[in-house]
């Protein structure tokens, strides 16, 4: 597989503090001089970006899970080809606000999709690229709808049942456990400055380990 150890994902649910953290590591790569860009899924692109759109409308037709897996990843193509291979062959470092594990806690286990059919979209739309290094952000359910209530409208994601967010912090802390190598949990319920020492130290170590 073809790990890019330049390619950095923040995870976790609703609330947990990602778009937040996201300023903080920009500033933790500008303050090395080291070249990063910074995006997000589904989106990243002005044709992604509108996908994300069709996917967060709230909508009185039911969605379909596989429609809604099928857009995710059509989004992710258009991300890759134009945005994230051309900035890791540049030499940069990438940082997304959500990957393809999102889609596997949402549309895995969230959904209760079969994790076989989106592991064959991965593959079929990444090739072997995976990222590096994950920073999963990780909180009770209720403490991330607690921060995110203070949010304008809820869109189509945010609308779902307690039930399907703890599916789906589930969903990443198996997969955290099962790639122990790539994932890096943080507890995102301590205090935003602990939170953010705790993904410092984590780059800290990631960055001394590729020997940059
Ligand atoms: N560690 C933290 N403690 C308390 N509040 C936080 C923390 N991290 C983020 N927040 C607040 O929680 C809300 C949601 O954070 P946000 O970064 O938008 O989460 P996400 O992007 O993961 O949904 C924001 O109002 C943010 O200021
Ligand atoms: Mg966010």
């Amino acid at each position: 597989m073809s790990v890019a150890n330049r390619f950095i994902t923040l995870e976790g649910g609703e609330g947990a503090g990602k778009s937040t953290c996201l300023r903080f590591v920009a500033e933790y790569f500008a303050a090395r001089a080291l070249p990063l860009c910074v995006t997000r899924e589904p989106g990243g692109t002005p044709l992604a970006e509108s996908i994300r759109e069709l996917l967060l409308q709230k909508r009185d037709e039911p969605v379909a899970a596989d429609t809604e897996l099928l857009l995710m990843f059509a989004a992710r193509a258009q991300h890759l080809e134009a945005l994230i291979r051309p900035a890791l062959a540049r030499g940069e470092w990438v940082l997304s606000d959500r990957f393809t594990d999102a889609t596997y806690a949402y549309q895995g286990y969230g959904r209760g999709l079969p994790l076989p059919r989106i592991a064959a979209l991965e593959s079929l739309v990444q090739g072997d690229l995976r990222p590096g290094l994950t920073l999963l952000l990780d909180l009770p359910v209720s403490e991330g709808m607690a921060r995110a209530e203070a949010r304008a409208e809820k869109d189509r994601f945010e609308s779902e049942q307690e039930a399907f967010f703890e599916r789906v912090r589930e969903g990443y802390r198996l997969r955290a456990a099962a790639e122990p190598e790539r994932f890096r949990v943080i507890d995102a319920s301590r205090p935003l400055p602990e939170v953010q020492a705790a993904i410092g130290r984590a780059l800290d170590a990631w960055l001394k380990e590729l020997a940059v």
